[in-house]
């Protein structure tokens, strides 16, 4: 519930819009008045009265309902009280009914969102700069079907170009089967940076023969070419796995390969379509971008190509709502120019493609994936941010069971939060120090926070006592608690509408606060008969909000810690 709103929307005062009136409402830093204020001196010049009287009349005027309790005018302000038993009763009754499905909606009707994200590179590292787009797109999935929609999500993989020539020449020189299967993705990129670093003339002609044997449908390159992707999508699900991440297809670009001449057809029947040096060219100089490359002057297709074809396929394949490309903001121009070109062919729906730009991730000890050959791979990320974890979970609680597995939520997810925590058009520096801080704005702290609720509801257990309901009235941390679980669902609206999981990440953090201020403000076990009760319900509620939330970030919580 968003009290602003709600009070702004009954306050009528002339010349001022409700979103200002909402804008101005505060929370005073002495709650004993009033949980909202509004100060109507703002109002004064505006209406012609003095702030002590515009706060009697809207006082006077403003009918107290079910949410908000009493209204009042003290000194210039109005004041109001929120129904807390209302809130509390509501809140609880939801959460308790509602369980995991709390937060969910059926706003999305069933309509279709795809996602397009991950989309990694065959026999390419899988490196940490794909970190970002993997659990933002994952943690967007998950927000979408979790609000009724059906989310499609895509791996769009990199599997066309004449790399895979370089690789198939570089093998053949080099490379050997038994070598290949031992080393899976590691040995094939080595084989691929090994060609870069010593191809001559000969070499490059070589690859690109091989190349062309792949696109004519040649036996032998093409069972080459099949064995390295299935080796690198072998791979990556292994990771997948580990971030919890999931998709619905994998059509690549390659897929794309017969489905790009008619959308080059269509173009020259529009008129769109130019020469420029040789190549075919859509020009942007109208709407100041450089020209969208359609086909090289040798008559390849180029990624913005096989962009078209995809958005198109996937228009006519799922009749999306909107098509999300998960992509770094490096990729600004490039999308920019696929959706102006769909525009311009007079494909309405190319509104509903949107680029979710994000920023880059680097490693706080500055190894980045600059020097030729040595990329940070997000597996030696994950691996080590889990065996840190072990280390200082085995410190603070050695006796505890399960260690590993708790490790492995923890350290996966602290990448996984790391990554997500803020603004996602931020570039983040990676700390592993910082992502595993049990007291900092961590997942760790939020899992710990979960086991510290669970904790006490297996003491309660243990003890006979269960949590129910009590006609109570909450007090101030209980109410702030009460407050931050009542607005999930919202929390949740939010982060889709803007497609923003740093919403959820810190309503998680922001939550697990607002439980730990009342854990140490309020006696739960101890006190009394009743009141115990109702504070394990609150308790309860606490943690299925949280594991609500952090499952839809893809992070785990564990029992214990
Ligand atoms: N594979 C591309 C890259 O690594 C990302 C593809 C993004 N999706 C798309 N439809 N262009 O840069």
């Amino acid at each position: 519930m968003d009290y602003k709103r709600y009070v702004a929307k009954q306050l009528k005062i002339e010349g001022i819009s409700e979103d200002e009136i909402a804008e101005a409402v505060a929370v005073p830093p002495n709650t004993e008045m009033g949980d909202y204020a509004l100060p109507c001196f703002k109002f004064a010049k505006i209406m012609r009265k003095s702030p002590v009287q515009i706060a009697e009349e809207l006082a006077g005027a403003y009918k107290a309902d079910e949410v908000i309790s009493e209204v009042s005018a003290v000194n210039g302000y109005l004041n109001f009280k929120v129904n807390r038993k209302g809130l509390a009763k509501e809140t609880l009754g939801k959460i308790k009914k509602e369980g995991e499905k709390y937060g969910s909606s059926k706003t999305g009707g069933g309509k279709v969102i795809c996602l397009d994200y991950s989309s990694v590179n065959i026999a390419k590292p899988f490196h940490i700069g794909h970190l970002s787009t993997t659990v933002l797109g994952g943690a967007l999935y998950r927000i979408f079907n979790f609000l009724g929609y059906k989310a499609v999500g895509i791996n769009h993989l990199g599997d066309y170009g004449t790399q895979f020539g370089k690789l198939i020449s570089a093998y053949k020189r080099w490379g050997n089967k038994a070598e290949v299967e031992k080393g899976g993705i590691h040995a094939i990129n080595e084989l691929y940076v090994r060609f870069t670093n010593e191809a001559d003339e000969a070499m490059e002609k070589e690859a690109r023969e091989y190349f062309r044997l792949i696109e004519n449908g040649d036996k032998e390159a093409n069972e080459l070419f099949e064995w390295f992707k299935k080796i690198t999508l072998a791979y990556v699900e292994t990771i997948y796995e580990k971030l919890h991440i999931k998709f619905d297809s994998y059509l690549g670009e390659r897929f794309y390969t017969d489905k790009m001449q008619p959308v080059v057809d269509e173009l020259r029947e529009k008129g769109l379509l130019k020469e420029s040096q040789g190549a075919q060219i859509v020009d942007l100089e109208p709407y100041g971008m450089s020209p969208c490359l359609i086909l090289r002057s040798d008559g390849a297709s180029l990624y913005a190509t096989r962009d078209l074809a995809a958005a198109i396929y996937r228009k006519n394949t799922y009749d999306f709502e909107k098509c999300l490309y998960v992509v770094a903001y490096q990729q600004n121009l490039h999308f920019k120019q696929v959706f102006k070109v769909l525009e311009l062919m007079g494909k309405e729906w190319s509104k509903d493609l949107v680029h979710v730009a994000y920023g880059m991730v680097s490693l706080e000890d500055g190894a980045m994936s600059t020097r030729k050959g040595k990329v940070v791979w997000l597996e030696d990320v994950i691996n080590k941010c889990v065996e840190k974890a072990y280390r200082i979970i085995d410190e603070k609680n050695p006796a505890l069971e399960n260690k590993e597995a708790v490790a492995e939520k923890v350290g996966i997810g602290a990448v996984i939060f790391g990554a997500l925590y803020n603004n996602k058009i931020k570039d983040i520096v990676f700390s592993y120090d910082k992502a595993l801080n049990f007291e900092g704005e961590t997942s760790v702290y939020v899992q710990y926070t979960c086991a510290r609720a669970a904790s006490v509801l297996a003491k309660a257990e243990a003890a006979g006592y269960k949590p129910a309901y009590a006609d109570l009235q909450p007090c101030a941390a209980e109410f702030e608690l009460l407050k931050a679980l009542a607005a999930f669902p919202d929390t949740v609206q939010a982060a889709a509408n803007a497609y923003e999981p740093s919403f959820v990440a810190r309503y998680c953090v922001d939550t697990a606060q607002k439980f730990n201020k009342f854990y140490l403000d309020c006696k739960i076990l101890q006190a009394e008969e009743g009141t115990r009760e109702y504070r394990l319900l609150l308790t309860e509620a606490t943690l299925i909000t949280l594991k609500n939330a952090l499952g839809l970030i893809g992070i785990g919580v564990p029992e214990k810690m």
